[in-house]
């Protein structure tokens, strides 16, 4: 059975030391990379993909399966390497890398990316706005995904692709049944201003801290529940310092796959399109595995038998809805109304 994290947090440090240490060793390469027109340098290309969780998940599987296809594709001419659970940069931090070149590639969950691509981007944190996995493709899938990610290249950024995780439940220190019941607990949220309103909708305080954080916080008490899919709560081990977990599915987490958008346009044309190819091809496999992922990870939380898991039956469900409501209104504030009708009108609903 896979085991939980348990690393402290000194030795993330010491592993982000590490990686560093690393980083600089490989930057002759970075350095090789190929300029327009020149001749591809004899070096393999380097992309070094980041992402802030556990190699376990259906995003860690999905990088290593690109990898593997880039790899095997270019015949060696490019080189993969990837660096999971905030090794190199945490959230918070990764987008800003990839903009400096740091790093070339991101899985980044879309929460994160208002900052860069405009408060749109927080739609997807609206609650129960997807039913399922198919209504968030069926969204993102077209032209209105296809518009969002296009958002984000005046900064320097380029979107190729969607992966799915799932949707979030929430865990606590103490049961959570009834709205009433996250009053006066503090909340991890990821940087989303949505996340942040529906937290405080349901009368709780907020913290936005990077994931790698999210389990000494809990276990010290500095925070009380948290919310995320039951395979980033079990591989970073939060199961194991909450008491209670309800499976609320109230919202969906999702990742746009980012590149540094110079740093694309300067790879030579047939490596691009083989590249562009292989992330086809892991896209497809991410999407394909993320939902049985956290089926498993559900069950295995729920075998660890360190916490109680709730189920809320339709009538509950009914009520969290209604209660979660005013946060449409409150973030038409920051997402546009245009933007929010073109991903409801791609799932079917009125906009
Ligand atoms: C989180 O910060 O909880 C998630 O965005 C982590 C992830 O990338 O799945």
């Amino acid at each position: 059975m896979q085991q939980p994290p348990t690393r402290t947090p000194s030795t993330a440090h010491g592993l982000r030391r590490r990686t560093v240490a690393r980083l600089l060793a490989t930057v002759p390469l970075a350095l090789g990379l190929p300029k327009t027109g020149a001749t591809p340098a004899a070096k393999p290309i380097l992309i070094q993909f980041s992402h802030v969780v556990a190699p376990e998940t259906a995003k860690g599987r999905a990088a290593l399966r690109f990898k593997e296809l880039a790899e095997s594709r270019t015949g060696g001419k490019v080189r993969v390497e990837v660096y999971p659970n905030s090794t190199l940069y945490k959230d918070g931090e990764e987008v800003e890398a990839l903009r400096l070149g740091s790093v070339q590639m991101l899985a980044t969950s879309l929460s994160k990316l208002a900052k860069w691509g405009g408060g749109d981007f927080e739609l997807f944190d609206l609650p129960f706005l997807f039913k399922d996995q198919a209504a968030f493709h069926a969204a993102v899938d077209g032209p209105a995904g296809a518009a969002l990610l296009r958002q984000l290249e005046p900064k320097g950024i380029q979107g190729l692709a969607y992966w799915d995780n799932g949707f979030k439940v929430f865990t606590a220190n103490r049961p959570l049944q009834t709205v009433g019941d996250f009053k006066g607990l503090k909340f991890r949220v990821q940087a989303s201003r949505v996340l942040v309103e529906q937290m405080q909708v349901l009368g709780a305080q907020t913290s936005v801290s990077p994931l790698i954080n999210v389990r000494g916080a809990l276990q010290e008490g500095r925070l009380d529940g948290q919310e995320n899919t039951p395979s980033n709560i079990h591989t970073q081990g939060l199961h194991e310092v909450q008491t209670h977990l309800t499976v609320s599915n109230h919202g969906y987490l999702a990742y746009a796959v980012l590149v540094n958008k110079s740093f694309w346009a300067r790879l030579p044309s047939a490596i691009r399109t083989t590249l562009e190819a292989a992330m086809r091809d892991a896209t497809t496999y991410a999407n394909s595995i993320a939902e049985a992922e956290n089926t498993r990870a559900l069950e295995r939380i729920r075998a660890a038998g360190r916490l109680t898991v709730h189920t809320p039956g339709p009538q509950e469900l009914a009520s969290w809805r209604a209660a979660l409501q005013p946060v449409y209104q409150a973030s038409s504030r920051w997402i546009r109304p245009e933007a929010l009708a073109a991903i409801r009108t791609a799932m079917g609903k009125p906009p």
